[in-house]
Order: C-alpha cells, then structure tokens, then sequence
C-alpha cells in the first residue's frame, strides 16, 4: 500500500498516543477466542505466495493508440451504466448492509486472495462489492465476474495511465525524470523542474495515480445511483488486502460502540498502523478496541456524512505533498477535522499482504 520508505519516517515524527481503551465484554471476548489458527496458517502461506510472485511488465504496450481510443468509450459505457451484478439474487441495499469498495491496479493474484477471503466471510451476501479499476485488464474482469457470493459493481477510473501514457497522469515528454536533481531538471528545461516534492524528487505516474484515483473512487461511489439513499457504513480495500470470516461482525459491533461510547469517532478501522504480521498473534489474543487519534489506513470505514465532512476539507487532501493516498487522507483528519476519534480495532480483521 506504501510506496516509499520516507512515508515511514513522517510517521515516526507524529507520535501521539492512545488515551482511552474501551473492551467490548462479553461478546467480542468470545469471538476473539475462537481458533484462528487455521486461518494464520493460510495467511502465512498467501504471504509466502504473494513474495515469489513477481509484478506485472506495466511498460508492456498492451493497446495502441486506436486500441486506447475505443477503451476510453468502452469505460465511460460502464460507468454511466452502473451494472450491479447479482442483484437480482441477492436484492438491493438496505441501510443496515455493507458497502465495500476496493482499489484495483493490476495484481491479480492478490485480489485473487481477497475475493476468496471476502467469499468466506460471514454475512458476505448482504454485501456491496465496488471494484474500482484503474487498469483495464481482461483476466481481472474475468476474475472479478466470477464472483457468486454477492453484488458486485465495476467501476473505472477514467484518467488512467493506462488510457493516457504520454500526458499526466503517465509521463509527459516534457515532464522531469523522478529521480534527476533539481539542476539536471533545470538545465533539460523540463515543465516541473522547480516542483519537485519535499524529498526532491519528481513526479512518478504510478504514485500520482493511486492517490487521484482514490479521491475519484471515493466520491464517485457516494454518487452512484444505487448507493443514493444508502446510509450505512463504507469500507475501503486494496486489491491486496485480506479479511477475515467474521470481519462483518466485528465491523457491526464496532459501529454499536460510535453509537453509544464514541460520538466522535469519524473513522473506523479494522486494523491499527502496526506492523501487522508481528502484531498479529498479540493481537488475536485481546477483546481491545481502542478509541485514539493515532490513524490508521488499514480497512478505513467512514459513512455518507462524514465523507461530506471529509470533502469539505479537500484542500488539506489535495494540497498535501504525498506518495500515496493515506498521508494526504490523515492530513484531512489533523488540519481540518480536528475534533475527529478514530475507533481502530487491535485483533486485525484486515491484513495487508503485498509488498508496496
Ligand atoms: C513461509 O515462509 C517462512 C519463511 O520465509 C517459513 O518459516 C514458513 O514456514 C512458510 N510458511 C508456509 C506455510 O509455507
Ligand atoms: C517489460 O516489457 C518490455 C516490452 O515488452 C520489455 O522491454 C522489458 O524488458 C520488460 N521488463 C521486465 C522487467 O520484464
Ligand atoms: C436509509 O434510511 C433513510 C432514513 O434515515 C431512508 O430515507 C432511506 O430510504 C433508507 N435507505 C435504504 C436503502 O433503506
Ligand atoms: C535515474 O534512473 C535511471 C534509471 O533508473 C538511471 O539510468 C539514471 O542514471 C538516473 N539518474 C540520476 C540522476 O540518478
Ligand atoms: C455516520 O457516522 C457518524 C460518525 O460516526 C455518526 O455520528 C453518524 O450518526 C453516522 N450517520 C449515520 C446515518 O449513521
């Protein structure tokens, strides 16, 4: 999910600090002590197969410029059709179901993983699958049309590398190489050499793509048409992430404790910024949430009015220098939306398994 090292270091420099615990007796203290073990033999194995795994070739030339053309029409068909698949077996949303949304580049052995985790979870068929593409790949396609287990909908992010190589987002002739210093930058006479980010280097395409289509995924899910009167929860995935089978339930009753213990919290988050494979066995054997203002970006969940709250405050997101998404998404919640708690679960239910 992180690209970059530097990201770490910022973090570091922000200590702050948990400051009211809350246990979830005696329900959670149940769930949390049944045997999970079975399923961290599974997530050991996933791990050991995502690492051999090597990424796909992005420099290969897939499509043409003719090619690129009809994509770009094909994809804005999708997106005004809003096609949820499977409803008709298992009907439209009501406010007490589960929005999921999942960020999809191009790695489909790991959403290979998450699908079958999410297709093992508890309540799964109460679910609304988004996937949110921003590479238009047959074999994903394939992969996600697949599913059985619950609705699902496409959508595509139309400002895509992919569908724009050679201007931004994808890398302009003109536009200066990531890793030149600011005096090669300014002897090519490129367009950004005075721009370079806080650790002076230069925009990198793939980077700048995960964050803008973040913020497009974001506000196009709260605009679709069979999300309109929903008002429930909205959880954000990435195509590498990987749940557990009771994550729904625990979600719920994390949603009963904002009701009634922490108005303020505005974010949910089924996993903490730790590392969560070392924290992993600790974890599991705790009934703890915790009601913090330390963020975490691991399985965010949000509702309609909160990501109004949070759009409002779009300047903190979009003016924030960042590799990624999740800095820039915090930065909202520390400069704009002050008063905001987070509810982060320490029993992770979502698991990060991919190497950036
Ligand atoms: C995964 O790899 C680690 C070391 O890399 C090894 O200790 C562990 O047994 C492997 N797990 C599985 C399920 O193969
Ligand atoms: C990616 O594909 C291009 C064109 O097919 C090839 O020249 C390049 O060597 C490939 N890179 C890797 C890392 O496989
Ligand atoms: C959700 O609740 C609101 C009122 O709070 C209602 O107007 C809306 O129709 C409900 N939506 C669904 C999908 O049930
Ligand atoms: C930038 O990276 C490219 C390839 O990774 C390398 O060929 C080039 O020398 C690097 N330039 C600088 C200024 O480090
Ligand atoms: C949305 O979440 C906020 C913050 O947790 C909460 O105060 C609000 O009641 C929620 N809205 C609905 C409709 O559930």
């Amino acid at each position: 999910m992180r690209h970059t090292t530097a990201a770490d270091v910022r973090l570091k420099r922000i200590p702050r600090y948990v400051f009211c615990f809350l246990t979830i007796f005696p329900v959670l203290l149940m769930l949390f002590s049944l045997p999970f073990l079975d399923e961290l033999a599974e997530f050991n194995f996933q791990r050991n197969v995502s690492k051999s795994m090597s990424l796909y070739n992005l420099t290969e030339k897939k499509y043409d410029d003719s090619n690129r053309r009809r994509l770009i029409e094909q994809i804005s068909l999708f997106n005004k059709e809003q096609k949820v698949k499977n409803e008709e077996i298992f009907g439209t949303l009501n406010n007490y179901s589960l929005v999921i949304v999942i960020q999809v580049n191009i790695r489909l052995h790991y959403l290979r993983y998450l699908i079958r985790s999410l297709g093992q979870a508890q309540d799964i068929d109460k679910a609304l699958l988004v996937f949110s593409h921003d590479f238009f790949d047959e074999n994903i396609n394939h992969l996600v049309n697949s599913i059985k287990f619950c609705k699902f909908i496409q959508i595509f992010y139309p400002h895509s590398i992919q569908l724009y190589p050679n201007v931004f987002p994808g890398q302009g002739l003109k536009d200066c190489p990531r890793n030149s210093t600011k005096d090669e930058a300014i002897q090519m006479g490129c367009l950004n050499a005075f721009n370079s980010d806080r650790n002076g280097n230069y925009r990198n395409p793939q980077l700048c793509q995960a964050k803008h289509h973040w913020w497009w995924k974001a506000n196009r899910v709260f605009d679709l048409a069979s999300l309109q009167s929903y008002k429930g929860l909205v959880l954000f995935l990435e195509e590498d992430n990987y749940v557990l089978k009771d994550f729904i339930h625990v979600l719920k009753l994390m949603e009963e404790i904002t009701k009634y213990s922490c108005r303020h919290c505005k974010l949910l988050a089924m996993a903490s910024n730790s590392n969560t494979e070392a924290y992993y066995k600790a974890a599991m054997q705790t009934s703890k949430v915790a009601i913090t203002d330390r963020f975490s970006n691991y399985g965010m969940v949000f509702n309609r009015s909160v990501w109004k709250e949070i759009i409002k405050c779009k300047y903190s997101f979009c003016f924030y220098d960042d590799y990624n998404f999740d800095f820039s998404f915090r930065n909202v919640f520390l400069s704009c939306m002050k008063e905001s708690h987070f509810l982060v679960l320490y029993a992770a239910r979502v698991f990060h398994l991919g190497a950036w």
